[in-house]
């Protein structure tokens, strides 16, 4: 038997799950096919999936999971602040420990990549964890979907032969990009399998990096015909 404390604490760590998981849904609602509740219930799964072999506090892992993009930078004029605002907002108006607030709000500041070019200061395990978590859904199928959905979102041409990739953009060159959807593969997607935290989510990297590869492949065929 746990003494009731405890189970109080286990179940109280649920509900504030199954709320969360409402919040994000709903205020989620008509984003961006790539952003969408969708995205986060994957990043949420794949969070669970990889946590399973790490020795992480999962519920801070899945806070961070499901509001790492409540409000992403992209849709909200570059403010990087906003996101981790309304995540400490929120987790507040339920009474979470502060402790586990400010962990969440740090893994929300820290895990994007724009242009992976500098260092950033906090690290955690469960940072690791979500931040693989996320780069997973960027690989494979769905990852190829999601950039051709925002690079439609954001008017974007599919691919333009005259324009090379830029392999040293620094954060605020990155974020302003209007390349072809096609660039943001080398400059990002491509990038990500080496980049990968954990042993589970550099093997799966590695197929869905393999499936990219062949696609990009029968792309250009087609491209000029020749397939
Ligand atoms: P960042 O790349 O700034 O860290 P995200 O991780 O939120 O931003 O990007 C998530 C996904 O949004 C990418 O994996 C990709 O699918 C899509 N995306 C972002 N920027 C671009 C872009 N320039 N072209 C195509 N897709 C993009
Ligand atoms: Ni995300």
């Amino acid at each position: 038997m746990y003494p009731v404390s405890r189970i109080f604490k286990i179940m109280n760590k649920e509900k504030i799950i199954e709320q969360t998981i409402a919040f994000v849904k709903q205020t989620l609602q008509g984003a961006e096919g790539g952003h969408d509740w969708w995205h986060i219930e994957r990043v949420y799964n794949n969070t669970k999936n990889i946590a399973a072999a790490e020795p992480v506090d999962i519920f801070i892992a899945s806070l961070g999971a499901l509001l790492h993009d409540i409000a992403d930078a992209k849709f909200h004029d570059g403010d990087e602040n906003i996101g981790p605002q309304k995540a400490r907002e929120f987790l507040e108006s339920l009474s979470v420990d502060q402790i586990v607030i400010t962990h969440v709000e740090n893994i929300i500041r820290n895990i994007s990549f724009k242009g992976g070019n500098f260092t950033t200061s906090f690290s955690s395990p469960e940072l690791l964890v979500v931040q693989d978590a996320d780069r997973l859904d960027a690989l494979g199928a769905i990852g190829i979907a999601r950039a051709f959905n925002y690079g439609g979102f954001k008017n974007r041409e599919l691919y333009n032969p005259g324009q090379s990739p830029d392999m040293n953009m620094d954060k605020e060159t990155y974020k302003k990009s209007t390349a072809p959807t096609i660039n943001h593969f080398y400059e990002k997607l491509l990038l990500l399998k080496d980049r990968m935290n954990t042993a589970t989510g550099k093997k799966i990297a590695e197929e869905r990096h393999a499936f990219m590869e062949k696609y990009l492949e029968q792309f250009y065929g087609e491209w000029k015909g020749e397939k």
